[in-house]
């Protein structure tokens, strides 16, 4: 059976960008594929953290990946942290990897900007963890974010090198970004991708966001002066993202969404439509979070098991790794 491999970090609150690019493909893709759903906190030390939030922040993201209906009855949930194999993998590829495949990183670039003097090497290393996550469990197929795709072509790049200088021991995975929902962008600048780091939190929607919370940041949004609602016009990106995103609430193709805008009078009540909209598709969500933390021991058992399953399939490849490599290995 094929495999996925998929994670977030845990950096802040959730928002809808990362669920509709990212989670909500896992979601799909859980009965076709083996597959594996990992917490990157090891991600989430790149930039500076504050280790009062670190465990928290990473059960949340466990209980949110089960609220957005992935199941660990057929997939494995777990903790990258807890498996050592990242960390080491991490190690073993740094040492055949080119400097300058890492120095042209978009992320780290923009990153690396705001860090100043501060930037550390982890940052720089950071898309070397995520192919040693991926590359660990021979994952097939990697579920993400339009902006995810650099990272995992230097993966493919990395695995390629790898093969090639020692033994064709790794899988080298393809991207899965799907159209619809693969780059949310802001609330307050459609230029701009909506994003966990942004200062102002009307920019985005957080999947555990109230309905009050929701209408407020929907009205707030930014439009333009133009009462027709339209997609793809270069000029107006806040219509486009909009709109994009009410056909992925709503569950209505772009055919229907344009047939629609006919029937509204302007951004006013488009922004009526798209509120409650967002409110019906997230409210189950929250209602099975919610479940999910009340269940006291319940998801510190989906951890220990994920970290079980997850570590045979690593550890394997590991192994694999470093006999090839030439280390000693048995003694
Ligand atoms: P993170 O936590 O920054 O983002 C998690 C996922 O959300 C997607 N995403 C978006 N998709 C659409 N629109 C947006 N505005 C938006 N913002 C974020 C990201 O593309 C991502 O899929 N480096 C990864 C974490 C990672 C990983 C991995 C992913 C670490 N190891 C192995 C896959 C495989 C990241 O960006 O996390």
């Amino acid at each position: 059976q094929k495999r996925v491999l998929s994670g977030v970090q845990p950096t802040g609150n959730l928002h809808i960008g990362n669920y509709l690019g990212a989670i909500r493909n896992w979601v799909e893709t859980q009965a076709d594929y083996e597959s594996f759903f990992c917490v990157v906190d090891l991600h989430a030390i790149t930039v500076p953290h504050d280790p009062k939030t670190l465990a928290v922040n990473t059960r949340d993201i466990a209980a949110l990946y089960i609220a957005c209906g992935i199941d660990p009855q057929i997939s494995t949930i777990f903790v990258q942290s807890h498996v050592s194999a990242h960390a080491e993998l991490t190690w073993l590829l740094n040492c055949i990897t080119p400097l300058n495949w890492l120095e042209r990183m978009i992320q780290f670039k923009e990153k690396a900007i705001k860090q100043g003097e501060n930037v550390g090497v982890g940052l720089l290393d950071y898309p070397v963890l995520m192919a040693a996550d991926i590359l660990l469990y021979q994952a097939d197929l990697v579920p993400v974010g339009e902006d995810q795709k650099q990272h995992l072509e230097l993966t493919r790049d990395i695995a390629g090198r790898f093969n090639d200088q020692f033994a064709a021991v790794l899988k080298v995975p393809e991207p899965l970004i799907r159209k619809e929902g693969a780059r949310v962008m802001s609330l307050t600048d459609g230029t701009k991708k909506m994003s966990k780091s942004d200062p102002t939190e009307m920019s985005r929607i957080h999947l555990l966001d109230s309905a009050d919370e929701i209408t407020k940041k929907i009205k707030k949004c930014k439009t333009d002066a133009i009462r027709e609602l339209a997609f793809d016009q270069s000029d107006r990106p806040e219509a486009h993202n909009l709109l994009g995103l009410y056909a992925i609430f709503a569950n209505k193709t772009k055919a229907e969404v344009e047939a629609e805008t006919a029937t509204w009078r302007g951004w006013g009540d488009f922004k009526t439509v798209l509120t409650e909209a967002a409110i019906a598709h997230l409210e189950p969500i929250q209602t099975k979070y919610r479940e999910v933390v009340q269940e006291s021991g319940y998801l510190d058992q989906v951890l220990r098991d994920g970290r079980e399953k997850a570590s045979e399939t690593a550890f394997k490849t590991l192994d694999a790794v470093k006999e090839a490599m030439g280390y000693l290995t048995k003694i």
